[in-house]
């Protein structure tokens, strides 16, 4: 992988994730709708990685619990999801996803969660399991994306 240069991670607004969701999370889906309802939840926080005036990488985290009550009892603890991630396809291996999950998950932990979870794509299973999320419980083919999915989950 090679260390990204020149990067910064910022804040961003819920509209500008949009045109890197529709290029990188749509571009090979039978839906093309770019709103996720809990983008404008209390707390919702989105955050992108620019290199000068290209977003290079966004990712959404809502303040929301953990849904199913077992195995591990998290869904009693106070808890973000992780919506939206992607990583420009042009510029995905090169470390820019690692670098946005582990400042999500520290602002999280800032917040006072204890766990981050997130719907993940199986087909990137390993991108979340490399960096200390367990897959859980049974798959599902997800109802917008018609794709596989698994929970995944990390405790902070
Ligand atoms: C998944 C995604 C966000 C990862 O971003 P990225 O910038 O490419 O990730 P990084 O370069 O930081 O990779 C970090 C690690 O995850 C691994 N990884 C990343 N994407 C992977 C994939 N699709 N399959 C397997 N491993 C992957 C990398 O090999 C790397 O491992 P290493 O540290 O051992 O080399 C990006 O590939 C992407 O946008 N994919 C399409 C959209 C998508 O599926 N998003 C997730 C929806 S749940």
């Amino acid at each position: 992988m090679t260390a990204p240069v020149g990067h910064e991670i910022v804040e961003l607004t819920n509209e500008q994730t949009h045109p890197l969701r529709l290029a990188v999370l749509r571009h090979d889906t039978p839906t093309k709708v770019v709103e996720f309802p809990e983008d404008t939840w209390p707390g919702a926080l989105h955050l992108g990685i620019r290199i000068g005036d290209e977003l290079v990488a966004t990712s959404s985290w809502i303040p929301r619990p953990f849904p199913d009550p077992e195995p591990h009892g998290w869904s009693e603890l106070v808890a973000w999801q992780l919506r939206g991630m992607a990583t420009a396809r042009h510029l995905q291996g090169r470390g820019f996803g690692a670098l946005l999950l582990q400042a999500g998950c520290e602002r999280a932990r800032s917040a006072g969660a204890a766990v981050v979870w997130a719907n993940a794509r199986d087909r990137v299973m390993p991108f979340y399991t490399g960096f200390g999320f367990t897959c859980l419980g049974d798959g599902w083919i997800d109802d917008a994306t018609q794709l596989p999915h698994h929970r995944v989950a990390r405790p902070l």
